[in-house]
């Protein structure tokens, strides 16, 4: 089969947040199991940076618009591990500052960068390649299913194919005015409750998940949650229309760039049976965060993240005041919105020998907190997968989570007589039940290293690698190739 996948983010050229791991590692498996596979991309700035001066495949594109056509290059990011890497390139909409958003605000031209996206890759198909599956990440590539089955339904060349919707994240969703459907020059019988409209606004993520042939979102948890009011964010009622195609698939990570055996960003490498080296990574995670002075029975909090309030952090405030005066060191390492920058550095400020914060992205030091912390908080208050908590469990850091979405499905709670689990969950959302859990692991940790070593080796010695995931897409893709033949 051919599986052309379609996203905003993928590393290494571009990434805000864990899609863009997913979007460089899954296609990799895919393409693995013997598939032929297509990855598009929006040439962001960024991404020219990365990968500048690529050769155009196809020269010209005429996208129209309402009142006007854009024109769109394609271009040939290479064949990388039997993927081909292809390029959106429009540069009035995609050569920018930032992908999504500026601080003021997201580019209120959202709606056109990402219609533009979806039927540029539709038009680049039909001369390149139409796929027997397009693999469509989120509300900013969900354009394609939109399109695909009302604009383009009697196009003989891509009426076979078939579409695959993720949902990474019900809680960006694309909102847009409902005009926004003359000047993507969609028909209007579709902005009806039923389609693509939401409270009066146009839904790119609602669109996606109405015309897609399936639906997979990234944990089984996750994908229960999703169909409830609670964590559908409005979208539960149409998710739960299409429950007999939604599907939860667990994300899997990339071992060869997270593995504290072969990882060349921290400071000495260990396995399950030579655990000494996590000691060394911890003192170099200390001294970069300029912390040498903590003592080696201190446990070492850490914490990596984008400062969002999916993920929780106004706990951290509230515990703030009993957690910091006890002997633990947080080591924090996040950006995002101001608010949660603010608490961070104020509560450097505050508890300085007890926490030390990096305000920015940086993906060495992200590796250096996840290879020398001895405990990692993900305190969120929805997590679809989450890909942090399973990257500390490969490096013998053991996570205190929220149990929710893909947090719940890939941490199981230690327990001390039987020896079993890999790290400490809390069900209440709120500041009592995630204090008493981050005691619960940093007693452990003072009190009984036996117990301790054994939880980490149980937490390195699973395997969340892309092999069963892969098969579960490929699987997915056959089903729905069927389908649609
Ligand atoms: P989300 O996609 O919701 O942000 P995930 O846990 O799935 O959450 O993925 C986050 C990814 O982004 C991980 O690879 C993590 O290491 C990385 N990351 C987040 N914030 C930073 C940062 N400030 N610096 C470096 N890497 C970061
Ligand atoms: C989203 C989610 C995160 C998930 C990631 C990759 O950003 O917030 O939980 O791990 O996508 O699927």
């Amino acid at each position: 089969m051919h599986i052309v996948f379609a996203a905003s983010e993928c590393i290494p050229y571009v990434k805000t947040g864990g899609l863009a791991d997913v979007i460089g590692a899954l296609p990799k498996e895919i393409a693995a199991l013997g598939h032929r596979v297509t990855v598009y991309l929006p040439y962001y700035r960024q991404v020219r940076e990365k990968a500048p001066e690529k050769k155009p495949v196809i020269r010209s594109i005429t996208i129209p618009f309402e009142y006007y056509n854009r024109f769109v290059t394609i271009l040939d990011g290479g064949l990388h591990e039997g993927v081909q890497i292809c390029f959106v390139d429009c540069p009035e909409l995609f050569d920018r500052e930032s992908l999504y958003a500026t601080p003021t605000g997201d580019y209120l031209d959202n709606w056109e960068r990402f219609g533009l996206f979806g039927r540029a890759v539709l038009e680049a198909t039909k001369q390149l390649g139409v796929p027997d599956i397009f693999h469509v990440h989120d509300w900013q590539a969900a354009m394609i299913p939109v399109y695909l089955r009302t604009t383009y339904y009697f196009d003989p060349a891509l009426r076979n194919a078939g579409c695959v919707l993720t949902i990474h994240n019900a809680g960006y969703q694309g909102w847009f005015p409902p005009q926004t459907i003359e000047r993507l020059l969609l028909p209007w019988d579709i902005f009806t409750m039923d389609k693509v409209e939401q409270y009066d606004t146009f839904n790119y993520l609602k669109g996606g998940i109405v015309y897609s042939d399936a639906i997979t979102t990234v944990s089984r948890r996750y994908a229960e949650e999703i169909t409830t009011p609670e964590f559908g964010n409005g979208l539960d009622s149409v998710l739960r229309s299409r429950g007999a195609d939604l599907h939860g698939i667990l994300n899997g990570v990339d071992y060869t760039l997270w593995n504290p055996e072969t990882d060349h960003n921290i400071a000495a490498h260990y396995t399950p049976k030579k655990l000494a080296g996590k000691l060394e990574c911890r003192r170099d995670l200390l001294h970069a965060f300029g912390a040498s002075q903590v003592a080696d029975e201190t446990p070492v909090l850490g914490i990596v993240s984008r400062f969002a309030t999916q993920k929780g952090f106004d706990l951290i405030a509230q515990i703030a005041n009993r957690l910091l005066n006890e002997d633990v060191f947080l080591v924090a390492l996040g950006t995002g919105e101001p608010y949660y920058e603010g608490l961070f550095r104020s509560l450097h400020e505050q508890y300085s020998g007890r926490i030390s914060v990096r305000i920015g992205y940086d993906d060495a030091l992200a590796h250096k907190v996840e290879a020398g912390s001895d405990i990692f908080l993900m305190p969120s208050r929805y997590e679809p997968c989450g890909l942090n908590q399973i990257y500390s469990l490969k490096y013998g850091t053991v996570p205190v989570v929220h149990a929710t979405g893909g947090l719940d499905d890939t941490v199981e709670e230690w327990n001390g007589e039987e020896k079993t689990g890999t790290g400490f969950k809390f069900h209440d959302q709120n500041a009592d039940s995630f204090l008493a859990a981050i005691h619960r692991a940093a007693d452990l940790f003072r009190d009984d290293k036996n117990a301790w070593t054994t939880l980490m080796r149980n937490g390195m010695g699973k395997d969340f690698s892309w092999k069963e995931p892969a098969r579960q897409y490929a699987a997915l893709y056959e089903e729905v190739a069927r389908r649609r033949s």
